[in-house]
């Protein structure tokens, strides 16, 4: 069974990592001018900064994304050598970076490394015309880190270093935030403990194999958040079924460990999945017969089934609410990172009663690629 428990109890005053919400997150990608074109005009973000040779940068293009709260930054090396290039040619598109705005940068590294964090940038200054701010990096599972961001007042487009850029792409205010991060690892509970230890989250969720599996796919879940709930982060681990399940796919093709989806929030679930399609942007397929529930399951959506059946949302519920959410097809080649958007009424799950629908779905598309 799945478990909801109070994520404020016992934390008192005394939170030793306080957190503000993500401040960006960081893809590294085989072409950043590309992926930012298909960021922008397929899901609807607006570019508004730029690092790269024309702003003296000589390692890197970087593009920074804007919709609602949501930076989204896209990274491509310029030259074989780079880390970047090393990372894209094991990894392919994928997530190399969780920033997390803090209050202050000193404490929350300090606080980290103490409680078993590995580090990987001490505290710095990073300054520009525009002013300064301070910054600071942790390693998190597999290749992926977290950056811990102190803006300050810092007025420029994005961090020093960036330059404001245009490409005529304007935020269509479809997303508004980014809901929760999950990530895929070998083995979740060292994970778990990781940000219980280090970022004093608290287990909010679980869900065993019971939970999540279907005849030939299975995971387990749990799921992490800070005291205030502004930073969730489900972990996934694989668990035994007959074939090879998803986790285990994106392992594979990840190689290794790594950010599975990004999931964003929206007031109008209905009108922004149409509005993505029109832009070209795919979704898992849902089969047609999951709605024959969804009135008795969930009450309050049957005045809308017709929508939600049209553009395949999901409807999930729990004592204190309802959601709707969809899963995008992996956004690059590999079938590893994808977006879940997602329109909350209350509820504060994650949609695990769906999942059964959902991974009989996703292991359709699974059985087209051959890994299944
Ligand atoms: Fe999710």
């Amino acid at each position: 069974m799945s478990t909801v428990e109070q994520t404020t109890t016992g934390r008192g005053l005394q939170d030793y990592m306080p957190l503000n919400g993500v401040d960006h997150v960081e893809l590294f990608v085989g072409n950043a001018k590309q992926a930012a074109y298909f960021y922008s005009r397929a899901y609807g973000f607006e570019v508004v900064a730029y690092s790269g040779l024309e702003t003296g940068v000589r390692d890197r293009a970087s593009y920074v994304l804007r919709q609602g709260r949501i930076r989204l930054v896209l990274t491509g090396a310029l030259h074989s050598d780079s880390p970047i290039a090393e990372h894209h040619r094991q990894h392919g598109d994928g997530v190399k970076v969780i920033a997390l705005s803090v209050p202050d940068v000193d404490h929350a590294y300090r606080e980290a490394t103490t409680r078993g964090a590995e580090g990987v940038a001490e505290p710095h200054d990073a300054t520009d015309a525009h002013g300064t701010v301070r910054l600071a990096t942790i390693k998190t599972y597999g290749e992926t880190l977290h950056t811990f961001v102190g803006r300050g007042g810092y007025p420029g487009p994005f961090l020093p270093g960036y330059e404001a850029w245009s490409d005529g792409s304007t935020d269509t205010g479809m997303l508004l935030a980014i809901d929760h991060i999950v990530g895929n690892v070998e083995h979740m509970d060292p994970w778990v403990k990781f940000y219980e230890d280090v970022f004093n989250m608290k287990e909010m969720l679980h869900f065993t194999d019971n939970d999540i599996s279907t005849e030939y796919s299975a995971l387990m879940s749990k799921v992490v958040a800070d005291g205030k709930g502004v930073v969730k982060f489900p972990i996934n681990e694989p668990a035994e079924g007959k074939r090879k399940s998803q986790i285990e796919e994106y392992l594979e093709f990840y190689e290794g460990p790594g950010a599975q989806h990004i999931a964003v929030a929206t007031r109008d679930i209905v009108g922004t999945v149409a509005e993505l399609r029109k832009r070209g942007v795919e979704f898992l397929d849902i089969p047609a017969a999951y709605y024959d529930e969804v009135p008795q399951r969930v009450p309050e959506v049957a005045p809308q089934l017709d929508d939600l059946r049209t553009q395949g949302i999901l409807v999930d519920h729990d004592d204190e609410g309802y959601l709707l959410q969809i899963f995008t097809k992996p956004v690059g080649d590999r079938p590893t990172v994808f977006f879940e958007i997602i329109e909350r009424h209350g509820a504060r799950g994650f949609g695990d009663g769906n999942f059964k629908a959902l991974f009989e779905a996703l292991e359709r598309e699974q059985d087209r690629r051959g890994n299944l």
